[in-house]
């Protein structure tokens, strides 16, 4: 009899919350493409965040600001597609929400039903408790993200600023587990203030620069497979150089082009 492969089920938003109760870190990643996101998947990530960071890691572009919903759902159900046992998350892009609860309704509602993902992410806490609520209340299952908030940028003036006012960070963070979120993203905060917020609130608080004492981390992949040309700010492990791995493999097939070493006899049809 063969081996079949194990059926494996999705995670799903409950096994989140279920994870903070049985005290089991959750270890999320972003992906924006298919084969990425089958590669995380089947190498046992908890759940794929399809980041808007996508504007700088796929795009090229300075900041998250141009990204559009129709990026977010093109890249969002190429992921879930490839995705078994993943929960996946969709943010949702600057001004997509920001408008009013209505619109998130209509932008969330969207992701949900043309990509297939299971909740969506958007950055805010206090300032998005209505919101967030709306779209609770509408069974879609939202993640917040306070601290460092990209989508600011323009306000902040810096993509790296850390944010260190305790009382804003703790009422940011515990408006948005009142509204209904069900997770939380403490983006550049001190490692105190997370675990204080940590402690204080029910559902899961995912950190990016955030230190140990949060329920899950997350990173943005190609920053910490070494792809994005040398980014390398102190919360960021780099777990491979792939960008010289690839580089090297590359000049080999120019080489090996140039010099008629490729292709060799045993890549030939006779
Ligand atoms: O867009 C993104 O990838 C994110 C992570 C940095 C948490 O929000």
């Amino acid at each position: 009899m063969t081996d079949r492969p194990k059926k494996r089920t999705r995670v799903t938003v409950p096994d989140f919350l279920a994870a903070k109760e049985a005290g089991r870190k959750l270890a999320v990643l972003t992906a924006y493409d298919y084969p990425w996101a089958a590669l995380l998947d089947q190498a046992g990530v908890d759940a794929i965040l399809v980041g808007d960071t996508l504007g700088m890691v796929v795009q090229g572009r300075d900041t998250t600001l141009p990204v559009t919903l129709d990026h977010m759902i093109y890249h969002g159900e190429m992921v879930v597609r490839a995705t078994r046992s993943a929960l996946v998350i969709v943010d949702l892009p600057f001004m997509s929400y920001q408008v009013s609860p209505r619109q998130a309704k209509r932008s969330a509602g969207r992701v949900l039903k043309e990509t297939g993902a299971s909740a969506v992410k958007l950055e805010g806490g206090v300032n998005q408790a209505g919101t967030i609520e709306a779209l609770a209340n509408s069974d879609i299952p939202v993640m917040a993200h306070v601290g460092m908030r990209p989508q600011s940028i323009r306000r902040l003036g810096k993509m790296s600023s850390i944010q260190r006012d305790r009382e804003q960070l703790i009422a940011d963070a515990k408006a948005a587990a009142d509204a209904g979120a069900f997770s939380i993203v403490l983006e550049l905060i001190p490692q105190d203030i997370a675990a204080q917020i940590t402690a204080e609130i029910d559902i899961p608080t995912i950190g990016i620069g955030a230190g140990p004492n949060c329920d899950g981390q997350v990173l943005v992949t190609p920053d910490m497979l070494g792809q994005t040309h040398g980014f390398k700010p102190k919360f960021v492990k780099h777990y491979a150089d792939l960008h010289q791995v690839a580089t090297d493999a590359v000049r080999q097939y120019v080489d090996d082009v140039h010099t008629g070493a490729f292709p060799a006899d045993e890549h030939t049809h006779h």
